[in-house]
């Protein structure tokens, strides 16, 4: 366990940190002991050659080579570099190779969240829920660009490429929530695709799954609705108070008539919001962007009723 915070790197939280964080500070510390030997180096002859006279007759000694330093120069470096190279492909095989007894998470990403469905039917939006102690093998892809999965914490980083799988691994070693991040400049709300890994225990984590399938029952429609527009985020592009942002505001517009880019109106009722959701693309508000995502497949009949409740109810 690494939970160490060092002065680059935030404290670490997977079997592998202390691995990567080794090698990253081997390198480091290397370099810098490398460019303090050359600025030395730089300094000293400077100063000690300063202003001396030249020869007779103006010219420069003969300097043929000093075979000592030469070697020396060549294979010292040379060490170095076999070493990390050595260092670096056992580090590398080890987070690559993907540990037998995992449990599987498939991660999809899209403009501008994460999306994680576990084994058993249950998903979540931007927050991975794991159990400490357990490896965990990440399948992802994404729906539209490519995106990169990022966890500063766990020392894991791995592109999210559309129609093709990639994968990765980690074991978490600290109970704790992590930040996840999205490396790979993938449009305008780039900066905000931002997600939590959450680490529990074996117990809780078992806990967590069994309510997180019941979440429908018991809640009301618009209570369920409610809960699923944070959880699906839909509220990453859609605000419920008038104000626009990436997509139309979701208050008061039941009812209402809106005008559509290709000119037509249309009323706002169940089945425009259903088609919305679904066919995002297929009537795009005027003065917006066709950017939203199909939620096809992402949600049960089930939660598309609760979040049309959900927004009948906003005013
Ligand atoms: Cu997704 Cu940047």
């Amino acid at each position: 366990m690494d939970t160490t915070e060092t002065l680059l790197l935030p404290p670490g939280g997977s079997t592998i940190a202390g691995d990567v964080d080794a090698l990253f500070y081997f390198i480091v510390y290397a370099s810098i002991a490398i460019f303090g030997i050359v600025l030395f180096g730089i300094v000293y002859l400077g100063l000690k050659y300063r202003g001396r006279k030249a020869a007779a007759d103006g010219t420069t000694p003969g300097i043929t080579h000093s075979t000592r330093l030469e070697l020396a120069w060549s294979i010292i470096p040379a060490i170095l570099v076999i070493i990390v190279f050595v260092w670096g492909f056992n580090v590398y095989m080890k987070m690559n190779i993907i540990p037998g007894d995992v449990m599987e998470v498939k991660v999809t990403a899209q403009k501008w969240f994460w999306s994680f469905d576990y084994p058993d039917g249950v998903n979540t939006v931007n927050e991975l829920v794991v159990p400490l102690g357990k490896p965990v093998k990440l399948l992802m892809s994404s729906r539209d660009v490519i995106h990169s999965f990022y966890v500063p914490a766990f020392r894991i980083k791995m592109d999210v490429l559309p129609n093709r799988y990639t994968l990765t691994w980690f074991e978490a070693t600290a109970i704790g929530s992590y930040d996840i991040m999205c490396a790979e400049f993938c449009g305008d709300r780039h900066s905000e695709m931002l997600g939590r890994v959450r680490v529990v225990s074996e117990r809780e984590y078992k806990e967590w799954l069994e309510s997180g399938t019941e979440t429908a029952e018991g809640a009301t429609p618009v209570d369920y609705g409610r809960a699923l527009f944070r959880t699906k985020a839909c509220h990453t592009c859609h605000n419920v108070d008038g104000t626009s942002a990436v997509g139309p505001a979701l208050n008061g517009i039941v009812g209402k008539q809106r005008p559509l880019a290709g000119g037509e109106r249309v009323t706002v009722d169940e089945n425009y919001l259903r088609e919305s959701i679904l066919e995002p693309q297929s009537s795009i508000a005027a003065g917006y962007q066709p950017v939203m995502p199909t939620y096809q497949g992402m949600l049960n009949d089930k939660q598309v009723d609760a979040l049309i409740a959900y927004i009948k109810s906003l005013k």
